[in-house]
C-alpha cells in the first residue's frame, strides 16, 4: 500500500486523478476473514483520498455493522467511503448457473429496499451495486462474459438511495449499457481486466512496455466511452 502511495505521489496529476483504495473485503474470495479495519486505517494514515470496504459477502446486518465502523473512522478525517451491497459475481470457485440465467433471474442483484436501509444506516458516500455486472471472469480461469445491465433495476436503486452509485466489473460491458448506467445514477466506473490483461501480456517484453500498454489502453477506454471532461469517475485498477 505504501509503495503504491509513494509512486502515486511521484506521478500524480491532481487535475485528473485521485488515489482510491479499492475493495478491502471483510471476507475475501477464498472465504477468509480480512483485518479490514487495520488495512483501511493504514491507507487513511498514508493519505489515500477515499477508501472502499466490501462487506457484500456478509448478511445485510453484518455488512451494515462493518461498513459503519469504516465510515466512522474515515469520516472523522474527511475521507469518503464506498460500500458494496449485492453480489457482483466474479472469480467464483464453486459452480454457478450460466450468466444469462443469472441475469434473467436477477440472482445477486442489489435490492432497492435493502440499499435504502444500508445507505441510511452506514452513511456511505458511494454505493457499489449489482445489476448484472461481473468482476473479471465469472469463474476462475475462464474468459470474461460480455455482461448486461438491468437499467430499470438500477434506476430503482438510485431512486431509493439518492447516493452516487458505482459500477464494478466495467471491462467488456457494451458502451450503450455503460452510458445508460451513467444516466441512472452511476457516477464511478471500475475497470480492471481490460488494462491488467495488456499489462500482463507486455510485461515479458519489459516494464516500460507494460506501462505503455496500460497507458494506451487507458486512453483508448476513455476515448471510446467519450467520458473525458464529464464529471464521471473512471476507476482504473493499478
Ligand atoms: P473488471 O476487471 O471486470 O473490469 O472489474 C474491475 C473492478 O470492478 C475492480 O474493482
Amino acid at each position: 500500500m505504501r509503495a503504491v502511495f509513494e509512486e502515486y505521489q511521484r506521478v500524480k496529476d491532481e487535475r485528473f486523478t485521485r488515489l482510491h483504495l479499492d475493495h478491502i473485503p471483510v471476507i475475501d474470495e477464498d472465504n477468509l476473514r480480512v483485518d479490514f479495519e487495520a488495512e483501511i486505517r493504514e491507507a487513511i494514515e498514508l493519505g489515500y483520498e477515499s477508501v472502499m470496504v466490501d462487506g457484500s459477502r456478509l448478511s445485510l446486518q453484518e455488512n451494515i455493522r462493518a461498513t459503519r465502523k469504516i465510515t466512522d473512522i474515515a469520516h472523522a478525517t474527511g475521507v469518503p467511503v464506498e460500500g458494496e451491497l449485492g453480489a457482483v459475481f466474479g472469480h467464483e470457485t464453486g459452480p454457478l448457473p450460466p450468466y444469462e440465467e443469472l441475469f434473467a433471474t436477477g440472482k445477486g442483484f442489489t435490492s432497492p429496499e435493502e440499499a435504502k436501509r444500508f445507505v441510511a444506516e452506514t452513511g456511505v458516500d458511494w454505493l457499489s451495486v449489482a445489476v448484472g455486472n461481473v468482476h473479471g471472469p465469472l469463474m476462475r480461469h475462464c474468459q470474461k462474459v460480455e455482461a448486461m445491465l438491468d437499467l430499470s433495476h438500477l434506476q430503482r436503486i438510485y431512486e431509493t438511495t439518492r447516493v452516487p452509485l458505482v459500477l464494478h466489473g466495467g471491462s467488456g460491458i457494451k458502451k450503450e449499457y455503460i452510458l445508460g448506467a451513467t444516466r441512472h445514477g452511476i457516477a464511478k466506473i471500475n475497470i480492471g481486466t481490460a488494462i491488467r490483461r495488456v499489462y500482463q501480456e507486455a510485461l515479458p517484453i519489459s516494464q516500460a512496455a507494460a506501462q505503455k500498454a496500460v497507458h494506451d489502453a487507458t486512453v483508448l477506454i476513455l476515448r471510446e466511452l467519450g467520458l473525458q471532461g464529464s464529471r464521471k469517475l473512471v476507476h482504473l485498477d493499478a
